[in-house]
């Protein structure tokens, strides 16, 4: 895609990438983008560049502005290779003795991947860089997605360069948030949920200082996805929605199942749950995609994990679930688990372990059923959904 002029001398010239289906276990049924970006001033700088494989249309779309030979500054946002693989070919393009700006922690990670001798600039938080009629100033955001990441702001035209932040994956020829409207914010939700949860408490605290700092936004471009210039408060507000984690009247009913026996607790459950107006649904791992299932959960109150006992453990898709859900750490929400078992039947008490483990409040020990549920096994599972049911905030 041809670069795009996002503000006066500021262009858009990243890549996008129609292809990827996964994205380190999350999966991205509409691709991708790497943005990037090239202001044209006294001096001119390159905020970031794309996935090595799209470096050549990184720099085929500076050569439609400027010869790359020309840039005179690099910035690197963040050291995931998302945003730097396409470096070392960048700088070879451009000059290898060019100043590559980052983070104090962007330096010692972008050396791990980078071993060639570069002119690195790593800046303090708050630092400044001079362009000429512009002037860039740096925020450091530790683990906003990792310990390098920082934003760049220019001061001049209030637009906020923030990295992982606020971003969404998706690929499309829509460049701004005006062009998609509300059917962006699936995508911008889903990214939250999987990439960023786990540091809400770290964004509520930024959101916090660039309140303070009075920062004005009047556009906001993150690495991945739409610009956000028509209100850029949109995405903040959904941000400060989505860290406070404020549980709804909505249960996601995660399982497995081997015979079917599982899988009808799980409807069971979530028939009862329903009849109690809650906004229920049974979530089936070989149908559902774990990224896809956190995505639900982001916002529920209640999440009811259920396995059948396979060779005295877990269902595998119900661990690889229970690990991902972990490492993202939810908060606020109710837990319960069930299954059904033949003989040894430890699914129930290994679910619950997890779910203890991940600070769930778990209202109840679980049903466990041998074999098939018959009607009084599908009635302790209605029992279970309307107790959570009534655990779980009013609408
Ligand atoms: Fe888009 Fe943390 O990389």
């Amino acid at each position: 895609m041809k670069p795009i002029e996002i503000a006066k001398d500021i262009y858009w010239v990243g890549a996008i990438d129609w292809n990827s289906r996964d994205f380190h276990g999350y999966s991205i049924y509409q691709g991708t983008t790497y943005n990037a970006f090239l202001v044209m001033d006294e001096k001119i700088v390159l905020i970031d560049t794309v996935k090595k494989e799209f470096a050549d249309e990184l720099i085929t779309n500076v050569s439609q502005i400027v010869d790359p030979r020309k840039i005179d500054y690099v910035i690197s946002n963040h050291t995931e290779m998302d945003h730097s693989g396409g470096l070392a070919r960048v700088m070879h393009r451009i000059g290898e003795d060019k100043p590559l700006y980052c983070s104090k922690m962007g330096y010692k990670n972008l050396r791990r991947h980078f071993p060639q001798k570069w002119n690195y600039q790593a800046v303090e938080d708050g630092g400044e860089l001079s362009l000429g009629k512009r002037t860039l100033s740096f925020m450091e955001t530790r683990m906003l997605h990792w310990p390098d990441s920082m934003f760049t702001y220019v001061q001049e035209d209030k637009i906020l360069f923030s990295s992982d932040a606020f971003g969404q994956h998706y690929a499309g020829l829509e460049r701004f948030d005006d062009q998609m409207g509300d059917a962006i914010m699936p995508h911008a939700k889903k990214y939250f949920a999987n990439i960023l949860l786990l540091y809400a408490p770290l964004i509520l605290k930024l959101v916090h200082k660039v309140q303070e700092m009075g920062l004005a936004l009047d556009m906001i471009c993150p690495d991945h996805g739409i610009i956000w210039r028509q209100d850029p408060s949109k995405i903040i507000n959904a941000y400060v929605e989505w860290s406070t984690q404020t549980p709804k009247r909505k249960a996601v009913v995660v399982y497995d199942t081997m015979w079917h026996s599982t899988q009808t607790m799980a409807e069971a459950i979530v028939d009862a749950l329903g009849q109690e107006g809650v906004d229920a649904r049974p979530m089936h791992l070989r149908s559902c995609h774990r990224s896809d299932i956190m995505t639900e959960v982001l916002d529920a109150g209640a999440v009811i994990v259920g396995s059948p006992t396979l060779n005295n453990g877990l269902f595998p898709t119900v661990s690889d679930f229970l690990t991902y859900m972990k490492g993202l750490k939810p908060k606020n929400k109710i837990g319960a688990a069930f299954g059904s078992y033949g003989w040894s039947g430890e699914a129930v008490k290994l679910i619950n372990k997890e779910l203890e483990a991940m600070n769930l409040e778990m209202i109840d020990p679980g049903v466990k059923i041998k074999y098939v549920p018959d009607e009084q096994g599908i009635e302790a599972c209605h029992t279970l959904g309307k107790k959570i049911a009534q655990a779980l905030p009013q609408a």
